[in-house]
């Protein structure tokens, strides 16, 4: 059985950091303490003078996604083994389902898709229609195959939006079911009514992205489902939010006593809204994802959330495209395929960004690269924490290597990177997946197919509706470490 051995590291977890070994066997972390001792042949890593914590967990991803009338350029191999180099061990993908596909058909084609992952993946799944077989199959989704997480797009009208009905009757399955309902929050009749007056006024660069969907439009769709939310007396996730409204109105709720969570993209908290205005189209088009990156006002906001406890988790929202699709929409931007990468580089960026500006304590870091994800998704303490049984899915972490970001050394299959030019300070040294060591000091030997399904149960429905008005819907890992 493989036997790795982590001597000398200081384990950060959620809530605490220690002097520790690791010790792993098999897929697992069996033992935590001082002066372990590995089998025979085990492996052993050096970690003095590094952090050793969980591996990352990305809950927003989209591999090889069809969408805008193309694909997403990294595949569930070549996007998880991005990941794995960036010290990422898990992602949460979405199954998409077209209007009136049905939701287990569109799920067993992404499972098909994702077999060749590198590291552990699971599923939200996205309501975007709703009938009587929708609502039968949310049900064998989270009965039967491990789903407990619903995704619903507020924008992208005349594709796969949802529309308040559609919400109200999804939102109220899911805490049937014991599902968190999750929400992009964009106000999609806004953003396509703006996208309209742009182009009638010959404003058809990548410039109108950021135009078209203003930070009213998030927060407003932000507002709206929350209201569902608290209406249907269901816990939410809003993903992506990028700008202080919405992480203003996330603050409110929960001051009000909502469990509502609010999630942050790496690329949001550094990059602003002026890589619209670069006249090379190819640039700014790279950048075009929704919500858009804003004035860096706002990135203030996403810091102070994720610091005092109001935001929950970090992510990518990794949808990587080249130049070449990016240049469906040269001469309209409402055609440029929405999305950027960022799954290799997010622990970088947040560590530097965060830890090393004294923002983030490391172990506040952990909470929101992991931990968090782990809880709120119902798949704490099997991932998202250094501790004897859980996963051994681990980053050692060298505080004090430096790398400049660039597409021209980033394993990604996109031709662009965001952080482009970005010196950061703290790099994955070795990641760890179930056991196995993919990434060692620049080598990563991420193998195809490695990566294993993770089943998420459902939260508790032992409760009844009343009582949920009170005590909402939520798993008690997320109580205890939240
Ligand atoms: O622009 C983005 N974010 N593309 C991916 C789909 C989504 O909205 O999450
Ligand atoms: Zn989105
Ligand atoms: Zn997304």
């Amino acid at each position: 059985m493989k036997c790795v051995l982590i001597r000398g590291g200081i384990v950060v977890n959620a809530d605490h950091e220690r002097r520790a070994d690791v010790l792993c066997v098999g897929d697992r972390i069996v033992e935590v303490g001082l002066d372990l001792k590995g089998a025979d042949g085990a492996q052993v890593i050096d970690a003095g003078g590094a952090y050793v914590m969980p591996g990352g967990i990305d809950p927003h991803t989209h591999m090889q996604l069809p969408f805008m009338g193309t694909v997403a350029a990294d595949d569930f191999f070549t996007g998880t083994a991005a990941g794995l180099a960036g010290g990422t061990t898990s992602i949460i993908d979405f199954v998409i389902p077209a209007p009136r596909q049905p939701l287990m058909d569109a799920y067993r084609t992404w499972r098909g898709w994702a077999e060749k992952s590198a590291s552990d993946y699971s599923f939200h799944v996205a309501v975007t229609w709703w009938d009587e077989s929708v609502h039968a199959d949310m049900g064998r989704l989270v009965e039967e195959e491990g789903v407990n997480s619903f995704k619903h797009f507020m924008a992208y009208k005349n594709a796969i939006m949802a529309d308040d009905e559609i919400m109200v009757n999804s939102f109220s399955r899911a805490l049937e079911l014991g599902a968190i309902p999750t929400v992009h929050a964009e106000n999609g009749e806004l953003v396509h009514t703006l996208q309209q007056r742009l182009l009638a006024a010959g404003i058809s660069g990548p410039e109108a992205h950021p135009l078209s969907r203003p930070p009213v439009v998030e927060a407003e769709a932000a507002q709206r489902a929350i209201a569902i939310a608290e209406a249907m007396g269901v816990p939410l996730y809003i993903v992506h939010v990028s700008c202080t409204e919405s992480a203003d109105a996330i603050a409110r709720a929960r001051a009000r006593g909502l469990r509502i969570y609010g999630e942050v993209l790496a690329g949001h908290l550094v990059v602003d809204e002026s890589v619209y205005l670069n006249r090379d189209f190819a640039s700014a088009a790279a950048h075009v994802m929704s919500p858009p990156f804003r004035d860096a006002a706002h990135q203030s906001s996403l810091w102070n959330g994720l610091q005092s406890g109001s935001l929950h988790t970090t992510a990518t929202d990794h949808c990587t495209f080249c130049a070449s699709q990016k240049a469906m929409g040269e001469t309209d931007f409402t055609r440029i395929p929405n999305g950027c990468g960022g799954v290799e580089e997010r622990m970088a960026v947040i560590w530097d960004a965060g830890v090393n500006s004294g923002r983030l304590t490391p172990s506040e870091f952990v909470r929101i690269t992991s931990a968090n994800a782990a809880s709120i998704f119902n798949i704490y303490p099997r991932k998202g924490v250094i501790a004897a049984g859980a996963d051994a899915d681990i980053v050692v972490w060298d505080p004090q290597a430096t790398r400049t970001l660039s597409a021209s050394t980033q394993f990604s299959k996109g031709d662009f990177n965001i952080f482009e030019g970005r010196t950061v300070r703290g790099l994955p040294a070795y990641t760890i997946t179930a056991g196995s060591i993919a990434f060692a000091r620049g080598d990563l030997r991420a193998e195809r197919g490695q990566g294993r399904y993770v089943h998420r149960a459902p939260f508790s429905t032992q409760f009844n509706a009343n009582q949920l008005r009170n005590e909402r819907n939520v798993p008690r890992a997320v109580e205890r470490s939240l």
